[in-house]
């Protein structure tokens, strides 16, 4: 894999998004979408991944991790933004092929990605495309062969001909070249078709004529190459990719008792027999161990690590927290930024005031405590192990709670044990 450099195209400005934002930079479960093509060219071991963009090229760079980028600074076609990433490339030592992608296909898996390398080092090929049988074909580059079955063109639907609409073998947009093979064929393209762009699609005829073999791989998961054009199909792929997800998950020994009515980010883990009940977010980077019941209900944000064993119940919101093993949150909670240790009980409606309005204050409760319903804990505070607040509790900041202690009231203050009476 260390002769081959990745292309992602992304210069384009999805207009049918009618969004301010990208389309590659568009969530989808919690990740932009031009991310999942990235993260999958890693996973099968590409390193150097190279990203053309062009409309809002800050917001890009920005977002968008591991990877170098070229500017295209007029969107002139994907021949074109091909051809940005020239110089960088022959910058890099002993590359001979390229592999290239369009950014807002994130269903495609690494072992589609795969094959098609795989095709392309075994064939030695100029090209190797993915191709795929569409019943309803329009909108796609058509693929054009000759009588013995060579791929001879592509040609794309606003310029093809009757006989040419009909073919239903189409181009999905994934590709792995001889860079040479590619570089000399993009110098020879010309802007003569209805977009007046340079298609990167129009050096397969150039290829294909010069006696170089041009190769593919086809798929018939249609599912897979879906691309993203409109909100309307964020929505599918989002549905999709979720329910990956979420197979995944399961398949570890994970009861998702609704997964139509979860939901669910990339990038959580959660360990065997825990059971997450309808309605229940659970954000990127969650990690929950064994054996907890999470939700009806209930919002587990970035940043929250859940110990086995633990109860989150409904309408309890948690955020940059710790939840320690047998721990219990029932009902009516939310826990900012605040570290909880083993077999803590929280009453329903606790609230951890977390945000002064300037800054995040963090919060510790320790073993053994038993946090009073409606309690209020103002950051930053300590509760210390096996204390005690009561119902309606405001525990104003510093005002830590000592291991053992009691307090009650508005602000909470200690109770004065009785003489003679037993430690708890
Ligand atoms: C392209 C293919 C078509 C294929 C389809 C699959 C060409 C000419 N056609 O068509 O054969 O069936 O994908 O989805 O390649 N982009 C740039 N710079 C540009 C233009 C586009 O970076 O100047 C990027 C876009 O951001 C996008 C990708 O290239 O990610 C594809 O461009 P788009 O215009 O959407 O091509 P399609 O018409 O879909
Ligand atoms: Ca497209």
């Amino acid at each position: 894999m260390k002769n081959i450099v990745a292309i992602i195209l992304a210069a384009g400005e999805g207009r049918r998004m009618k969004s301010s934002m990208p389309k590659v930079l568009h969530p989808i479960c919690g990740k932009p979408m031009i991310q999942y093509t990235i993260d999958n060219l890693k996973q099968i071991g590409l390193q150097k991944i190279v990203v053309v963009v062009g409309h809002k090229s800050d917001l890009v760079r920005e977002q968008v991790k591991g990877v170098e980028f070229v500017l295209q600074d007029r969107l002139l076609g994907t021949g074109d933004a091909v051809l940005r990433a020239k110089k960088l490339i022959s910058q890099y030592k002993n590359v001979d092929s390229l592999f290239i992608a369009c950014g807002d296909v994130p269903l495609i898996t690494s072992e589609t990605l795969r094959k098609i390398i795989a095709r392309h080092l075994a064939s030695r090929s100029g090209c190797t495309l993915l191709t795929a049988h569409m019943k309803n074909p329009t909108g796609y580059g058509r693929i054009v062969s000759s009588g013995d079955e060579k791929i001879t063109k592509i040609v794309e639907e606003l310029d093809a001909s009757i006989y040419e609409k009909v073919i239903e073998e189409i181009n999905v947009g994934l590709y792995c070249f001889n860079k040479d093979v590619l570089f000399d064929a993009l110098e020879k393209i010309k802007p003569d078709n209805r977009k007046s762009e340079y298609y990167l699609t129009d050096t397969i005829e150039i290829i294909a004529k010069s006696n170089k073999l041009v190769d593919s791989v086809s798929t018939n998961n249609a599912e897979e190459f879906l691309g993203v054009n409109t909100r309307g199909d964020l929505i599918k792929v989002e549905e999709i990719l979720k329910s990956r997800l979420m197979d995944n998950i399961m398949k570890r020994g994970v009861t998702i008792i609704d997964p139509a009515n979860t939901y669910i980010e990339d990038g959580i883990e959660i360990a065997k027999d825990t059971v997450i009940y309808p309605y229940t977010f659970i954000e990127k980077g969650v990690k929950i161990g064994a054996r907890c019941n999470i939700g009806p209900f209930a919002r587990l944000r970035v940043g929250t690590v859940v110990a086995p064993d633990v109860a989150i119940g409904n309408f309890v919101e948690i955020v940059r927290s710790k939840i320690g093993s047998h721990t219990r949150i029932h009902h009516q909670c939310y826990i900012g930024d605040t570290t909880i240790g083993k077999n803590v009980n929280i009453g329903a409606g606790t609230i951890v005031a977390n945000y002064d309005g300037k800054k995040k204050n963090k919060t510790v409760i320790d073993d053994n405590a038993f946090i009073g319903t409606g309690t209020i804990l103002v950051a930053p505070v300590k509760v210390g192990k096996g204390a005690v607040t009561g119902s309606g509790a405001v525990v104003t900041k510093n005002k830590n709670v000592p291991a053992g202690g009691t307090v009650v009231g508005i602000p909470a203050r200690p109770i004065k044990k009785k003489a003679g009476r037993k430690e708890r």
